[in-house]
């Protein structure tokens, strides 16, 4: 591939509602930042740009949680995710923010242009309104009963509790969650980009003339997209936390977030330009320029289809390379948020980086167990103990312990001076390790080129390696021993460090995109500047001259102790629990979600109240499972004088074949409720066990079916 002439590279928008865990930054900030300081390196044009996206409804959920205003939360976590990518050194030319004037008009525009072009359509839907509230509600603020598992903390876009993406006409007596009363659906007009239009133009842009050049992963999941129909995606909402829509007869609507956001690419670039007196265009308009962005796997639609549509129309140049990373899960199970089962990158740098023995040491630490398990080709997984390893046998006991030999040997035997290269004595040994360095450079540089970070990490430790073992063989230790009898023998000892020590410079430019504070420490103890860096300098054999006095060694990296992960696991283990007790607490009212048995405080209630139930014993005749709902089984009850069909959800606990024959106690009187298109007539009682297991309530000794509970 040739060279452009610049690149701009993105990083995905965080949403300004909250900290980001240490699975975000695998997936679009490490990687991003790798290729940017390689690119730096190579001396080539290049302008990285992220910046917070603080639009969406995640942002007035989150005030509502917090109980506070959308403006304090995105002015609180903005500023925080700055900060921690700082302390992380992931090194973006501009951090931006979607509130910005700038944005805003530049969001604007963009919209103002494709829909002056004709090419957005205008459709009237029906959509749900909450009379009480006065306002349309984003399918986040619709809660109901979940059509698949029966959960009731099922949303208008996901069920929380399986895990399926709803609309929100799928919910179940659905409510809102603003005012609690049951919306009702009304007229409203939106504009859409009609994808299906130009299905074509995605077929020989992504699957043909990318086809080879992106990842499996991404291309696949376009193609799963494309072939699945792209259907018109509305581009406005009903909701007053945004950037206004630019028209008269689109009053209290503003853009979709996901509209408007990855603008912020254009409108932080612009800010960019403002702040260092250049111009932003040739960025975004000539074709000379390498655009890629970093995301993780469930930003690929937008970054790969929505957006380049937006930018084509608009007459941007597209992305030449969306490499999407898969997801990076913790200790075995998912990273989530709601489960407090993550590794926040807050809590990293408190508990590593700003501690005493900490620093950038902790920083490089991290990024390159990070990068050395990236997520690239498929899910990978984060475990303390692979942290604590990676750290203490490859960059302590590899990287760390090859520099610090190369420099105390040096010392020690070449009195602090970079010692003379003898080329007549120069041998096999020698030589390889030459090759096998310049070979190591240029397969570093195409790996970073096809943003295989962790091919490359690979082999920069590799080199490391094969430095230790070329140390191990010359034994210049023991040659020293022999100098008294053998005065020659130096010359051996001379070509060994000088050998290693040009390995060193050379190591410090490879892994300086990887592990930039690394890099500098070696600069330090080499007493070079910053210009050894630069790539060109890869593979070279004498980046050192000879004579030079260097600095004594510094440790590069300190060992990650057993306490350290100890603790580390344990907290762990504690978040989650405490976060579940506090979701109980947030969601005590709800009926028999799995595993909680607190203890549940309900008032209380006038035997008139109880009176009104109407309970009743019946017989299980026969009973199957519901399809597409893990939880559910259908029930056929004998009541005596009648039969019933009850849904319930206890399909994880009870086969049909067990419950068959089995007496119940059954709710009769309850109104019926459709689950899965199937009415179910009354509901039956359960008690749940101290795993968790629910259990079925049941006469102590049959009884005729249709027999009174009281
Ligand atoms: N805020 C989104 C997320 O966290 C990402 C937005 S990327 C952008 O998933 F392109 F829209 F900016
Ligand atoms: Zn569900």
């Amino acid at each position: 591939m040739t060279t452009p002439k610049r690149y701009l590279i993105t990083s995905a928008l965080p949403y300004a509602n909250g900290l980001k865990h240490v699975g975000h930054l695998a997936g679009a900030y490490i990687p991003a930042d790798i290729y940017v300081r390689y690119l730096r390196a190579q001396k080539r044009d290049v302008v990285f740009v992220c910046g917070s996206d603080e639009h969406g409804t995640a942002i007035p959920m989150q005030a509502i949680k917090e109980g506070t205003t959308s403006q304090a939360i995105i002015d609180k976590y903005h500023v925080a995710m700055k900060e921690d990518f700082a302390d992380l050194d992931i090194s973006f030319d501009i951090y931006h923010r979607t509130s910005a004037p700038i944005h805003h008009e530049t969001a604007q525009e963009f919209f103002t242009k494709l829909n002056d072009a004709g090419e957005l359509e205008i459709k009237e839907s029906e959509q749900f309104y909450d009379e009480e509230a006065k306002t349309f509600l984003a399918d986040r603020f619709i809660k109901g009963i979940c059509p698949n598992c029966s959960s009731d903390r099922a949303y208008g876009d996901q069920c929380e509790n399986c895990g399926r993406t709803l609309s929100p006409d799928e919910l179940i007596d659905p409510v809102s969650t603003l005012s609690g009363k049951t919306p009702v659906r009304k007229k409203t007009t939106h504009w859409y980009l009609p994808l299906g239009k130009h299905e074509q133009f995605f077929r020989d842009w992504i699957l043909e003339q990318h086809k080879d050049d992106w990842r499996n992963t991404v291309v696949g999941q376009c193609r799963s997209w494309i072939d699945g129909g792209l259907q018109s995606r509305a581009v406005t909402r009903d909701l007053d936390w945004g950037v206004k829509v630019p028209l008269k007869e689109a009053e209290g609507k503003v853009l979709y977030v996901w509209f408007d956001a990855p603008i912020g690419y254009v409108s932080a670039t612009k800010q960019w330009a403002l702040d260092n007196k250049k111009d932003w265009r040739p960025y975004w308009e000539d074709k000379d320029t390498r655009l890629v962005h970093f995301v993780g796997k469930d930003n690929i639609v937008f970054h790969c289809i929505i957006f380049p549509l937006m930018l084509k129309l608009h007459g941007n140049i597209l992305p030449d390379n969306v490499p999407a990373n898969e997801f990076l899960n913790l200790e075995g199970d998912k990273m989530s948020t709601s489960r407090n089962w993550k590794l926040d990158q807050r809590d990293y740098i408190n508990d590593f980086v700003k501690k005493e023995n900490g620093g950038g040491q902790c920083v490089d630490m991290l990024r390159y167990y990070l990068t050395q398990i990236a997520p690239e080709t498929k899910d990978s997984e984060f475990t303390w103990k692979g942290f604590q390893d990676a750290v203490n046998s490859e960059l302590v006991a590899i990287f760390g312990n090859y520099v610090n030999r190369t420099f105390v040997l040096m010392h020690k035997l070449c009195g602090g001076k970079v010692p003379k290269l003898h080329e007549d004595i120069l041998d096999d040994e020698d030589r390889r390790l030459f090759e096998h360095l310049q070979r190591t450079a240029l397969t570093v540089q195409y790996s970073i080129e096809e943003f295989r970070f962790r091919e490359a990490l690979f082999e920069i430790i590799d080199i490391a390696r094969k430095g230790n073992q070329y140390m191990q063989k010359k034994e210049p230790w023991i040659v020293a021993k022999q100098l008294a009898e053998n005065p020659g023998a130096q010359k051996s000892i001379d070509n060994c460090l000088h050998i290693c020590l040009q390995l060193c410079a050379n190591l410090s430019v490879l892994i300086n995109p990887f592990l930039p504070n690394t890099a500098k420490k070696m600069l330090h103890m080499m007493k070079v500047v910053d210009k050894m860096l630069d790539w060109e300098n890869a593979g070279k054999l004498k980046l050192l001259s000879v004579g030079y006095s260097l600095r004594e060694p510094q440790l590069l990296f300190r060992k990650i102790e057993d306490e350290e992960i100890a603790y580390q696991i344990e907290k762990l283990k504690s978040g989650l629990v405490k976060s579940n007790a506090e979701k109980n607490k947030a969601v005590k009212m709800e009926e028999k979600s799995p595993s909680t048995n607190q203890p549940v405080n309900k008032s209380t209630i006038q035997y008139d109240d109880f009176a009104k139930l109407e309970l009743k014993a019946g017989t299980v005749l026969s009973c199957e499972k519901v399809e597409k709902a893990d939880k559910l089984l259908k029930l056929e009850i004998d009541l005596g004088t009648e039969k019933r069909t009850i849904v319930s959800g206890i399909a994880l606990h009870y086969k049909p074949e067990d419950v068959v024959g089995k007496q119940v106690i059954v709710v009769t009187n309850l109104s019926p409720r459709k689950m899965k298109g199937i009415e179910s007539q009354g509901m039956i009682l359960t008690a749940e066990d101290s795993d968790g297991k629910l259990q079925l309530l049941k006469p102590e000794n049959p009884v005729a079916p249709g027999s009174n509970v009281s």
